[in-house]
């Protein structure tokens, strides 16, 4: 059959990859130039990606919902009833992934082709581990509600549906974006729109990480479980990472850039 070798072309130079858009003439070398190939292994495209990593902890999620036999056991002590903050924290856990299984297929538009297998295993047991680590606990027989009970809840879901609702006008903006960029075959700077949602790109460059980390504060808070802490913890750290390099990345693209700008939060980071 047809077969696809994918690969990264390095130049020793910089030992770094060249990407895609890079032409020859333009790399700063003689005349003569010698061009590493590496073997990325097998591919597996974006959309796909996303699928199998956001499937997985939906449907993990739900055999400690219905609490699984295998996984807390059987125990006098346990109640047969659920605390209706464990229902309302596995809607929105559902919500979450289900949300995110739709923007997959429907919003989002994909400008690297695929993904090495070997990193999608890697993603998995991340993805797929810490919902089952959070799900262990929100769902245990003998999870304790919140502190605050009513009003914590309340407050805690207007947050998430807030930052669900911001992320996916983000999302739906930057594809937009790169609908027009494609045409035009230049990046540009997103601005707001009419969309109040959007208006976080007044402060910051990467408002849809602003989100998802209110996201994961408001389920933070619903919950009151330390996991989930610790999840959105991990969570904020890799995306600040990821905001700051497309914060800088932006600074280098574009002179005119917004100085008031931060990567991922209002006037502090
Ligand atoms: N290596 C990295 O720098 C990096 C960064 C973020 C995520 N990731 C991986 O992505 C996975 C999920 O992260 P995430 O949910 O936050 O997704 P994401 O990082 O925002 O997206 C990852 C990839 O999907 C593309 N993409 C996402 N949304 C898009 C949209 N609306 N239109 C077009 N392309 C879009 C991005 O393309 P563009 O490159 O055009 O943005 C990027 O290549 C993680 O498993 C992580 O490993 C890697
Ligand atoms: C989130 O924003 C960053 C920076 O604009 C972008 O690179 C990334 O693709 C976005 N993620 C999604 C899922 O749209
Ligand atoms: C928010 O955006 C990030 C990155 O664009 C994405 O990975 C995440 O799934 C979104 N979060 C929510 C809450 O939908």
């Amino acid at each position: 059959g047809d077969a696809q070798l994918y690969y990264h072309l390095q130049l020793v130079l910089e030992g770094k990859s060249l990407r895609d858009e890079e032409a020859l003439q333009l790399l700063p070398v003689g005349t003569t130039a010698t061009l590493y190939f590496k073997d990325l292994g097998p591919q597996i495209g974006w959309t796909m990606v996303f699928l199998i990593e956001y499937t997985g902890p939906l449907f993990i999620y739900f055999a400690f919902y219905f609490r699984m036999p295998f996984i807390y056991g059987l125990d006098d002590r346990f109640p047969s009833s659920r605390h209706p903050v464990v229902n309302l924290a596995c809607i929105c856990h559902s919500f979450h992934y289900i949300k995110r299984l739709i923007e997959t297929i429907f919003v989002h538009r994909f400008s690297h082709g695929t993904m090495p297998l070997r990193n999608i295993v890697k993603n998995c047991f991340y993805y797929w581990g810490f919902a089952a680590w959070l799900a262990y606990y929100i769902n245990h027989p003998l999870y304790t509600p919140p502190s605050y009970g009513q009003k914590q809840v309340n407050l805690a879901l207007i947050m998430f549906l807030t930052c669900e609702a911001g992320n996916f006008s983000i999302h739906v903006a930057l594809s937009n974006l790169r609908r027009d960029g494609k045409r035009s075959k230049t990046s540009k700077i997103p601005y707001p729109t009419k969309n109040p949602f959007t208006w976080l790109f007044y402060f910051v460059s990467c408002p849809n990480y602003t989100y998802e980390l209110g996201t994961w504060i408001g389920f933070t808070i619903m919950t009151q479980c330390v996991p989930v802490g610790l999840f959105t913890f991990l969570c904020f750290i890799q995306m600040s990472v990821w905001a700051k390099d497309k914060h800088s990345t932006y600074i280098r693209e574009f002179k005119d850039y917004p100085s008031l700008r931060m990567s991922i939060i209002p006037f502090l980071l």
